[in-house]
This record gives C-alpha cells, sequence and structure tokens, in this order.
C-alpha cells in the first residue's frame, strides 16, 4: 500500500465524556484557544457533552478548534428520549461526532448494527463521524484482538458506500488502556492500526485505506504522544482524561507535531 503518497491530516481530538458545565467549558476555551491557537499541523476537536455543545461552538468560534458531539441518533427527529439526532448536533454548529465508545457498548447497549446506523446518520447530515473500535483486556489475551477488530470494522462499517467511508476517521481505542494508566506500545497500536487498515483496503480499496485516519486512544498524554505519532498508521489521538485541562491538551496537540 502506497501510504507514503497520501496526505492524512492528523487529528488531535479530546473526549471530554460526562465532565464540564457550560460555564466550565467556557473556562477551558478562554485558555486552551490562546495555546492552540497558530496550529494547523493537525484538526483539533472537542467532543463535549451535548448540553455544553452550543457554548463549546461560541467559544471557538475563529479558532482553529472544531466540536464534535459525543453520539448522535440514527434518526432526524422523533419519539426517542434522551437521543439527540444529527440535524440538532449540526444546528449547535457542530462538524464531528464520536461513534460507537466502548462506554456507549459497554454500558448502553450499544452494539455493532447501531453503530453503523449512527454513523450512517452522522454521514447524512455532513458530521465527520469518529468511529470507535477496540478490543477488551481478556480478547487480546486469548488472542483475539484481529478478529474483534475485523468483526466490528466489518458489521459497523462494512455496508457503507465507498463515497461514505472515506468522510469517516476510525479510533482504535483498546478499552484495557483506558483511564487506566496503561497506554498501548506504539507498536501495539501501529499492529491494530494495520489490521483495519488492511480490512478498508478489502472493502473499499488501496486508495480509499490509504486515504484514511485512524486515531489512537487509551491514555495517551503529554509525554507519549510524539512516540505514538511517530509511527507511519497512526494518524492522531483520542484523548480522554488528559483532554480536560486546557494546557496538557495543548501540549498534546503540538507534541502531535513534533515527528512532523
Ligand atoms: P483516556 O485518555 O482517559 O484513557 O480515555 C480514552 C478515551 O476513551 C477517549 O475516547
Amino acid at each position: 500500500m502506497s501510504e507514503v503518497d497520501f496526505q492524512r491530516k492528523p487529528v488531535i481530538a479530546g473526549n471530554w465524556k460526562m465532565f464540564k458545565t457550560a460555564v466550565e467549558t467556557r473556562q477551558f476555551f478562554k485558555v486552551f484557544n490562546t495555546l492552540v491557537a497558530q496550529v494547523d499541523h493537525c484538526e483539533i476537536v472537542i467532543a463535549a457533552p451535548f448540553i455544553s455543545l452550543e457554548v463549546a461552538v461560541e467559544e471557538t468560534a475563529g479558532s482553529p478548534v472544531q466540536i464534535a458531539a459525543q453520539s448522535v441518533h440514527w434518526e432526524a427527529q422523533g419519539a426517542f428520549t434522551g437521543e439527540v439526532s444529527g440535524p440538532m448536533i449540526r444546528a449547535a454548529g457542530c462538524n464531528y461526532a464520536v461513534v460507537g465508545h466502548s462506554e456507549r457498548r459497554q454500558y448502553f447497549g450499544e452494539t455493532d448494527e447501531t453503530v453503523y446506523k449512527r454513523t450512517a446518520a452522522a454521514l447524512r447530515h455532513r458530521l465527520t463521524p469518529i468511529v470507535c473500535v477496540g478490543e477488551r483486556l481478556e480478547e487480546r489475551e486469548d488472542g483475539k484482538t484481529e478478529n474483534v477488530l475485523t468483526r466490528q470494522f466489518i458489521e459497523g462499517l462494512g455496508s457503507l458506500t465507498v463515497e461514505q467511508f472515506s468522510r469517516i476517521i476510525v479510533a482504535y481505542e483498546p478499552i484495557w488502556a483506558i483511564g487506566t494508566g496503561r497506554t498501548a506500545t506504539p507498536a501495539i497500536a501501529a499492529e491494530a492500526h494495520e489490521v483495519l487498515r488492511t480490512q478498508a483496503a478489502k472493502r473499499f480499496g488501496e486508495d480509499i485505506a490509504a486515504g484514511l485516519r485512524i486515531l489512537y486512544g487509551g491514555s495517551v498524554k503529554p509525554d507519549n504522544v510524539s512516540d505514538l505519532m511517530a509511527e507511519s498508521g497512526v494518524d492522531g489521538a483520542l484523548v480522554g482524561g488528559a483532554s480536560l485541562d486546557p494546557r496538557s491538551m495543548a501540549l498534546i496537540v503540538n507534541h502531535s507535531g513534533e515527528s512532523f
């Protein structure tokens, strides 16, 4: 695969999960904006809770920072208590949506099928989906990582059209590395990304696969991001805990450019 021929702009995304009120969101961006104002070596995305999306969009107007929702429903509207739709997220000014995070899969019944439906809905409403996949610790220990990633890829993304697939971002987040301080080594991340890129090539063609951005997520910190990003198949990071502090997130954004 001629990866080197393709420019994949890195993406450094923060996933705030269920943290930060609207006031705390404003406080974050007051500091963060000044630290990343000149960045253009990567796309910067922050996934804020639904209730803070409009505030986050307002605070980042004119900055390089883009705002994401943390999920998106597959219907445009309807009787789906507690859910938020693509048109609502677009209307709030977002351009991205995280889909299929392992916490949604683990605690809220998200399946490969709902991941597919949410991904397709995001695309329909011109949101770039950041689709998360990743294996559990016991699956890794049983040697099933490749099978799990392949299944998640085929069942969650395999039915997209080539045109749809060309607009998504994938995030590899091994569950054992999330919030544990146990980061995957760059080699482990690179190997998993290669499994995903190979699947992408099989289903959507070499060129599309070579253009696919695959982020790594799981205990990314300012001091490990450059080593991860030095792997040619790692196109960015999806950062949880370390994205909550504007200085630490800015360090990650800035260090992600060191190997470029
Ligand atoms: P941590 O960076 O806190 O491990 O979280 C990773 C994650 O789940 C991002 O979506």
